[in-house]
């Protein structure tokens, strides 16, 4: 029996098949263009994630018939807070305003007035990358639009609408918008109001291991599947990955380093602190929930410096490793898209600070990799301040190929960071465990194990002091940047 995952990320989609044992069979993936029409906004077509879904489960169907034809449960992952909106037709309104979109930043405050015990009930602060306060804004600057809106989709849940033909969503995404009563794993209909929308707005929920519907027939023909494939709630990428690399129980962690980088931690309740920006949601499996500290341009920042510079970013972070002596001169503040944790200010932007003649784009990679570090540092400085202690910290995402990026970490956060054997650990891993789960039964416990590990990369106590000074100054420049662009 085979098992598929969909990870619906913002560079791409990915599917990837494994067999009852959690073994690899294939993967596929096939690339996505974000669209920027203003600063701080950031868009994609709705149906780009469907093209390119067909382009890459079709690939893995063609290169894998016999194992396709033996599919049983599909789960679904996808990058969160993305707001589509379907008419009454189920026809897509407008593009898709994104997880990194910071125009709705009004629209927060506003909210949080028309609903003093939001943060109560959501686990977290209204920040303009979560989806509620984008329609706040579109009720706002497009009422025609939000007049017609009968559907409020997540990425990963309007693409289950066209596998499966469900309005379904399931816990760890549906806390990412606002909507959700995270404690209580339900819809809030008090915030629900504070938006002008109602329970009908909102698709169906589910726990991310249980089944939201079965694959459509005419799907199932096109992949040459041989029987019924169920499809699972599914999870939003990060509590995906989680499921991923096992960490469901309290304590257990990753550090991801992709498009946004994550520390992620799971919790055996809900637990709510809003101050420092920690997010509180749903896990993808019951009776479990999870922090994290989301810092917007991860790997994005190294990506624009390459862009910028005309130089591949695996080579300009292969340069920084080659030249790497300590923590260098220049400093780099990552706030491209803004920032939620710690600062929670979408209009934060980034900087450069500390060039010379010397800085060249080698330099300037350490410096970004470093900008980037002390971001995670803020993170895990703000889970504690929660009360939260990480006991076990995997690295995830395409950044965890640099070891001088994984080396700063571990520095940094003053703990060991496990590398798992080549393998695959993103979203789309975790959603094909939790379609396992959906259509077998099985309990996530025994599914959602942790991966064998290549190595582990511990801190370097030669390094902590001058990382811990630089650190330092690292903080200290953020608010007054922030105070003379103003
Ligand atoms: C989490 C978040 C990002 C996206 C990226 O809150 O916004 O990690 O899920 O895909």
């Amino acid at each position: 029996m085979t098992y598929l995952g969909i990870d619906i990320g913002t560079s791409g989609v990915k599917a990837i098949l494994m067999d009852e044992k959690g073994r690899l069979l294939g993967e596929a993936t096939s690339g996505l263009d974000v669209f920027r029409p203003q600063s701080g906004w950031s868009e994609q077509r709705a149906e780009d994630w469907w093209t390119a879904l067909l382009a890459a489960v079709d690939r893995l169907a063609a290169d894998h018939p016999a194992e396709m034809s033996a599919l049983r449960g599909l789960g679904l992952s996808g990058q969160m807070h993305g707001a589509t909106l379907l008419d009454k037709d189920d026809k897509v309104l407008r593009p898709a305003i994104l997880w990194n979109d910071g125009r709705a930043f009004a629209e927060c405050a506003e909210m949080e007035a028309a609903e003093p015990r939001l943060r109560e009930i959501a686990g977290n602060i209204a920040m303009p990358g979560f989806t509620a306060p984008k329609l706040l804004w579109v009720r706002k600057h497009e009422p025609k639009i939000f007049a017609r809106t009968a559907k409020v989709l997540l990425p990963k849940d309007y693409v289950r609408f066209l596998l499966t033909g469900e309005f379904v969503s399931e816990m760890s995404d549906a806390s990412g918008t606002l909507w959700l009563d995270v404690g209580k794993r339900d819809w809030s209909d008090a915030l629900l109001r504070a938006t002008g929308l109602e329970r009908s707005h909102m698709p169906r929920l589910v726990e991310g291991s249980a089944p939201s519907g079965d694959l459509k027939a005419e799907l199932i023909k096109r992949w040459g599947i041989a029987g019924p494939v169920v499809v699972a709630g599914g999870g939003g990428d990060n509590a995906a990955s989680a499921c991923g690399i096992g960490a469901i129980r309290p304590g257990e962690g990753f550090v991801s380093l992709g498009t946004s980088g994550v520390l992620f931690v799971s919790n055996d309740r809900f637990r709510p602190n809003t101050a420092g920006a920690v997010h509180a949601f749903c896990h993808a499996i019951p009776d479990t929930w999870h922090q994290m500290g989301v810092i917007l341009s991860a790997t994005d920042s190294l990506n624009w410096l390459s862009k910028l510079t005309g130089q591949d970013a695996a080579r300009l972070a292969g340069e920084a490793e080659a030249r790497f002596t300590g923590p260098g001169e220049e400093i780099f503040l990552p706030y491209l898209s803004g920032e939620r944790t710690p600062h929670n200010n979408a209009n934060a932007r980034g900087a450069f600070v500390g060039l010379s003649h010397l800085s060249d784009p080698a330099r300037l990679a350490q410096a970004v990799m470093e900008g980037v570090t002390f971001a995670f540092r803020d993170c895990q400085r703000v889970l504690s301040d929660a009360g939260t202690s990480i006991d076990y910290l995997l690295a995830v995402g395409g950044g965890s190929r640099s070891n001088l990026w994984l080396r700063m970490l571990a520095t940094n956060l003053n703990m060991p960071i496990a590398l798992p054997h080549d393998g695959d650990y993103g979203g789309a891993f975790g959603a094909a465990r939790l379609g396992l789960c959906a259509a077998e039964g099985a309990d996530p416990a025994t599914v959602m194990t942790r991966p064998a590990i290549k190595s582990v990369v511990e801190p370097e106590a030669g390094l902590a002091e001058a990382y811990a000074n630089k650190y330092g100054r690292y903080r200290a420049l953020y608010e007054p940047i922030e105070e003379a662009r103003s």
